[in-house]
């Protein structure tokens, strides 16, 4: 039994109605509850008041030795040592580390990674793909049914000129072209070709009509444009360690046929209005900055659709055909509009109803170490392909000097999992609403809140485990005597709501933190408690400790989609 499943009722009782009580680790006891600083604002009540009367109503006498409102109206819970090593020792036994399996099971969409056929994936994708996939992650190992949406941009005008320099270099010429990897210098020619080549433009404007009419020979073309992307933004997956697959891929032509059916809808219900020759909706709540309510273009003037249509589209069916209740969309913050005035949109058309919702995960911008945009030495954007290469030889050679006792096949294996591992954990470890410098010394550090610290930390228990030549004990006593036996066995009862917490407003930073702060106070308890120096039955309560801890560090790595080698 949590310390928040105890405090829900009384809150509930409080406010009227369900709350969640909001537990964190906190410095001034060893958890806090601020729910009734938020509470106070809906129910018109100082929140010490709150606080207090959930601190009578709450049935904590076995679980706390002390509970106090403090401050503006934090509740400040002190765990008993009996109730203290209950919980931990309960984690022994739980291959899911006391994070339990959601009752309620929801089926959610993940969008994310999304990158542009017939273009390189960058770095703006990087945080798309690194951020949802620990998204899906967590989420489906809470017990949601996910479904990951890869809303690869393959569709639209560009797709003219790139069918039509296909054509020019000859479908075999063209395939060697895009296979080598560049699939940015594709682009760049036919982009030149189109802005030089007025007969080329023509061509490519017939080219879009063909395509959208569904011209089998030109559908075709496109295919081949497509596949070959694919199969480069697999290889880039596969070297990030991502779940995505190419099931996954939902590209933004799927849903051409479901558009003129979101058109006639938005018509029906009178929503539409013309701009111009646009067909347009007018969201509520959206408006420029000369007042003026701004457009959602639905159907060009031209006849085209394009991307709030599509996205229209996506909504309609994931809510509608997959029947999912939390629509998630994790895309770079210069997307807020779109999405704000798509998912209000879609609000009115009846498509988004509750307990359907859809949230914008969004985040900020990669920058190099001088503050600015990330760019290549020679000026141009950074490729993700080469920037997760140097990640690995760095860290690959940072092994080798680190542990000369590696062997080359065990060096090269953790290169990978250090170095993959140090881009996504300093992506996801940062608030993912600002933007963040790629600091390569910082981040392939093995002091600080890294990726390298943690792994660390837990090739540094393992190795304990075989130099013991035995397992923890899971009945073993939990020892809390030293104050660093405490505060470690503080930090493993943490998991739990850390994960509740992330789960709510899907910000990973929080995981991040608390594993530091774990490993952190890992490092603390070994310096100062011997382990397999110490008399039993101590032996095997700080084995038992040191175990929990690696198990933890495992699992909330796993969900951030970063390996633990054995051996560092
Ligand atoms: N392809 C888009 C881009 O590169 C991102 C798509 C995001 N997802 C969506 N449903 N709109 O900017």
């Amino acid at each position: 039994m949590s310390l928040s499943d105890r405090l829900a009722p009384a809150f509930a009782a409080v406010a009227g109605g369900p709350v969640d009580p909001v537990v964190r680790r906190s410095q001034h006891a060893d958890f806090q509850s601020d729910a009734a600083l938020a509470l106070a604002r809906r129910l018109g009540r100082p929140p010490r008041e709150i606080a207090a009367a959930v601190r009578d109503r709450a049935d904590l006498a076995d679980l706390c030795s002390s509970v106090q409102v403090s401050g503006p109206g934090f509740l400040n819970l002190t765990l008993s040592d009996a109730a203290l090593a209950g919980m931990v020792g309960a984690l022994a036994g739980d291959p899911r580390l006391g994070v339990p399996v959601v009752a309620r099971p929801e089926t959610v969409v993940v969008d994310y990674s999304a990158p542009n056929v017939a273009k390189e994936m960058h770095v703006g994708h990087l945080r798309s793909t690194v951020i949802g996939d620990a998204v899906a992650r967590l989420l489906a190992w809470r017990g949601h049914r996910v479904v990951r949406a890869n809303h690869l941009g393959d569709w639209g005008t560009p797709f003219g000129m790139l069918i039509e320099h296909l054509v020019d270099l000859g479908e075999a010429g063209a395939a060697h072209e895009l296979s080598i990897g560049d699939l940015d210098s594709f682009y760049t020619a036919a982009r030149a070709k189109f802005d030089a080549d007025a007969g080329f433009r023509d061509r490519a404007r017939l080219r879009v009509v063909a395509l959208q009419g569904g011209d089998p020979d030109t559908r075709r073309l496109w295919r081949l444009l497509v596949e070959q992307s694919e199969r480069h933004f697999l290889t880039v997956y596969d070297l990030l360690d991502v779940t995505l697959t190419g099931a996954d891929f939902r590209g933004e032509s799927s849903y051409n046929d479901l558009l003129p059916a979101v058109l006639a809808d938005l018509d029906r219900l009178g929503l539409l209005r013309d701009s111009a020759g646009a067909a347009c909706v007018f969201p509520p709540g959206s408006v420029g900055r000369d007042g003026e309510p701004l457009p959602l273009i639905v159907r060009k003037s031209d006849g085209g659709y394009g991307y709030p249509a599509t996205d229209l589209a996506a909504i309609r069916q994931r809510a509608g055909q997959l029947g999912a209740t939390r629509l998630l969309y994790v895309v770079g913050l210069p997307q807020r509009r779109h999405f704000e005035m798509v998912f209000a949109a879609a609000r009115q058309a009846g498509w988004l109803t509750p307990p359907a919702r859809a949230e914008h995960v969004g985040f900020g911008s990669i920058l190099g170490a001088d503050g600015r945009m990330l760019r290549s030495r020679a000026g141009g954007t950074v490729k993700l392909q080469a920037l997760l290469e140097e990640a690995v030889a760095r860290a690959t050679e940072l092994a080798r000097t680190r542990n000369p006792e590696l062997g080359a096949a065990e060096a090269a294996e953790v290169g990978r999992a250090v170095g993959v591992g140090a881009i996504k954990y300093a992506d996801l470890a940062n608030d993912r609403h600002r933007d963040h410098v790629l600091d390569w010394e910082r981040m392939l550090s093995l002091d600080g809140n890294t990726a390298p610290y943690l792994q660390y930390a837990y090739s540094r228990i393992r190795s304990i485990f075989r130099r013991a030549g035995v397992a923890a004990r899971p009945d073993a006593p939990v020892p809390l005597a030293e104050p660093a036996e405490r505060a470690l066995a503080l930090e493993l009862a943490g998991f739990a709501p850390v994960v509740a917490e992330v789960e709510r407003g899907l910000e990973f930073h929080q995981l991040a933190g608390y594993l530091f702060r774990l490993a952190t106070a890992f490092n603390a308890f070994y310096e100062r408690c011997p382990v397999l120096r110490a008399d039993q039955p101590v032996r095997d309560g700080r084995l038992l400790l040191a175990e929990l801890t690696a198990r933890v560090l495992r699992q909330g790595l796993e969900l951030l989609g970063i390996r633990t080698p054995e051996r560092m």
